[in-house]
């Protein structure tokens, strides 16, 4: 349950809009950094799941990394704080313009995607008279078994370079005098709550790792990507997730050469927790099945529910004493079907003007949030 002095900010603001509270964040990332430290992790901050400036300096002030995926998210790291050499690029579209960015700018790693690639970043280089720091996304085939639209480590998803195109990547690395091949990295997904996948990459990374080994190549570094789930029903708890268990096994599972490091991406677990989409009850409409409760935030400013199915739990924070006696199906504006947050929810009976509380919107929310139906969300707020 949130305190009573945050619900008494909450219900002032104007709606809709995200509310981040960076207390929570800050316990939350300092107890991730903790548990990291213990064997000497690396963590990058992934900036997709929320740019919000503050959050970002919250990161960088408290030494995270930064993990990119747009030239805009380089620069976006770059001013909020982020040294370069801790900023890792992956994505498998990457412009002209973006790449020399990044070579320009001596970043990290640049996270290289296909053998296409490759050819044109390491002719980038050249052309720049620059030596690039590549590190290699290599795809694990290893079912991370979360929603398909979050799966990205099996061979059937864009990501990353396969088994398969090894002989013919040995070849092109040979042909690489502009690259520094200086790391392995390997995202298979996200949301991911079972532990299990995470034991299965590290099992498939220390045999790929190996088959560089064997042709002649070592790394400085491995990034095994983020993925690490929460659980939505448990919004207030800064163990959320278990960050101890999922460090401890990859130091137990994963082969680390001598003096190579170990970096991890991390965005969901680390910022999910510490943002509450708030939004006022428009109507109580009666139906004949249901009764539903339209909010004045939909799809456009929390799009996971309708893209994944996801379940974000939601709070009547104008009747936290109340018990949750009615059933509901929680829904936004928009002409759109799928724009539903919950069905079946059970709440206090619930009346226009009641604020609402979506827990756990700090990942993935305001920053996929559109403008469909030509509309606009107030500005969000920060509790220090
Ligand atoms: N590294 C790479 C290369 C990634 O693609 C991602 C997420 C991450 C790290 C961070 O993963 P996380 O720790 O946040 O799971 N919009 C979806 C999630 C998309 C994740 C995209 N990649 C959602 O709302 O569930």
């Amino acid at each position: 349950m949130m305190t009573e002095e945050r619900i008494s900010k909450l219900l002032e603001l104007e709606t809709p809009c995200y509310a981040y509270d960076l207390v929570h964040l800050r316990a939350t990332a300092k107890l991730a950094l903790n548990e990291a430290e213990k064997y000497g992790f690396h963590v990058h901050y992934a900036m997709k799941a929320n740019g919000h400036e503050r959050i970002l300096e919250t990161f960088s002030s408290m030494g995270f990394g930064a993990d990119c995926v747009s030239g805009g998210e380089v620069r976006a790291a770059l001013a909020n704080g982020f040294k370069p050499e801790k900023i890792a690029f992956a994505g498998v579209g990457k412009t002209d313009s973006e790449i020399d960015f990044a070579i320009e700018q001596k970043i990290f790693s640049l996270n290289v995607e296909s053998l296409e690639e490759l050819q044109v970043i390491n002719e980038r280089a050249g052309a720049l008279s620059e030596k690039v720091r590549v590190a290699l996304r290599l795809n694990p085939d290893v079912n991370a078994k979360t929603h398909h639209y979050i799966t990205t480590g099996l061979e059937e998803n864009k990501f990353g370079i396969s088994e398969w195109q090894f002989s013919e990547l040995f070849e092109l690395m040979e042909q690489c005098h502009n690259v520094d091949f200086t790391g392995l990295h390997f995202h298979i997904g996200s949301q991911i709550k079972d532990l299990e996948p995470f034991k299965n990459l590290c099992n498939r990374a220390n045999e790929l790792q190996r088959m560089f080994e064997n042709h002649g190549y070592r790394f400085t570094h491995l990034n095994v990507g983020g993925g690490l789930g929460i659980d939505y029903d448990d919004p207030d708890n800064v163990e959320n997730p278990d960050f101890s268990g999922y460090f401890k096994l990859f130091h137990d599972f994963l082969e680390l050469k001598p003096g190579q490091e170990l970096h991890f991406e991390l965005g969901r677990s680390l910022v999910a927790n510490c943002g509450d989409l708030i939004a006022k009850v428009v109507f109580v409409k009666k139906g004949r099945k249901t009764n539903f409760v339209i909010l004045d935030a939909g799809m456009t400013e929390l799009i996971r529910p309708a893209l994944y199915q996801a379940y974000h739990r939601i709070e009547n924070i104008s009747r936290v004493e109340s018990p949750a006696s009615e059933r509901y199906d929680v829904v936004g504006p928009i002409c759109e079907s799928s724009d539903c947050f919950g069905k079946a929810v059970y709440l206090p009976e619930t009346q226009r003007g009641d604020v609402m509380a979506i827990r756990s919107a700090g990942a993935y929310g305001e920053c996929m949030a559109s403008g469909y139906n030509m509309r606009s969300l107030h500005a969000s707020v920060v509790n220090e």
